[in-house]
């Protein structure tokens, strides 16, 4: 690699924004310890033994490893800042395991969790956190289900419903511009917050990349600002989101 080029990456908008975000975590530190004695790893493990993970599953998978995944979500929540916003309502679609919503529990923060009904050991770990979930699928331009009113934030991490067919190995047909379009107009009609956000954190695919161009520039036309693996929006599509925002309920 060049010199200048790797001057160029130093300093790239990326990775000034994973310093700020560094900057963030350390001069505002929570401690992930004190999370973690909230959690009773033992039901966990119950939990585990009762629903065996299968043995290709990666080792991303061990959502009984509470450490691994407070560790995970305790950055997902100091980088929105959510550990020094005062309390908002936080709608989180696909929660999983239920662990990002229950460490913004932690931080007083109205949660509800929205996810299909068909992993056992998911709905055993939100129901141990107490995180209040809603089963429901996602489907290409279908509204979401009705959710009892409007969120401050809405978050969905490490997204998959956005993949439609299975097309090969780790390669899925998903959502174009088309399908997009839809969701975010019914999130933001129905269950955003003047105010509000929007942050989606996708999966890599295969060959590294989140998504294809015509979706980037679709995002890029609903006033998205990306940062790797996030793509973020406001409730107006005219204003610039923020990553770190102090929001106030409303
Ligand atoms: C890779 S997991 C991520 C879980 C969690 N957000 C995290 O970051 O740990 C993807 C989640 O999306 C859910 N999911 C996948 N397709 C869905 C759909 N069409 N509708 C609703 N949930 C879906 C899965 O059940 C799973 O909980």
């Amino acid at each position: 690699m060049r010199v200048t080029h790797k001057v160029q990456k130093l300093f790239s908008v990326d990775a000034l924004l994973s310093l700020s975000e560094h900057i963030a975590r350390r001069t505002h530190p929570v401690s992930a310890s004190s999370i973690l004695n909230t959690i009773d790893q033992e039901a966990l493990d119950d939990l585990r033994q009762k629903y065996p993970r299968h043995p290709d599953s990666p080792k991303i998978n061990q959502f009984e490893d509470a450490r691994y995944w407070v560790r995970i979500n305790l950055k997902r929540v100091q980088d929105l800042w959510l550990d020094r916003s005062p309390p908002i309502r936080i709608l989180d679609l696909g929660c999983g395991s239920g662990f990002f919503l229950y460490i913004c529990k932690l931080f007083h923060h109205d949660i509800v969790g929205l996810d299909r009904d068909t992993n056992p050991l998911f709905r055993g770990t939100t129901e141990l956190l107490g995180v209040p979930r809603v089963p429901s699928d996602i489907h290409p331009c279908i509204p979401l289900v009705d959710l009892g009113g409007k969120f401050d934030l809405v978050t969905a991490y490490r997204i998959c419903f956005q993949r439609m067919e299975k097309q090969g190995k780790g390669v899925w047909k998903e959502w174009g511009p088309k399908e997009w379009t839809f969701f975010l107009n019914d999130l933001r009609s129905r269950f955003l917050k003047p105010g509000g956000r929007i942050l989606l954190d996708f999966n890599p695919r295969t060959d590294g990349t989140y998504f294809d161009e015509p979706v980037r520039e679709c995002f890029r036309q609903q006033g998205a600002r990306f940062f790797r693996s996030k793509v973020l929006f406001a409730a107006d599509p005219r204003t610039r989101p923020k990553f770190k925002q102090l929001t106030s309920r409303s």
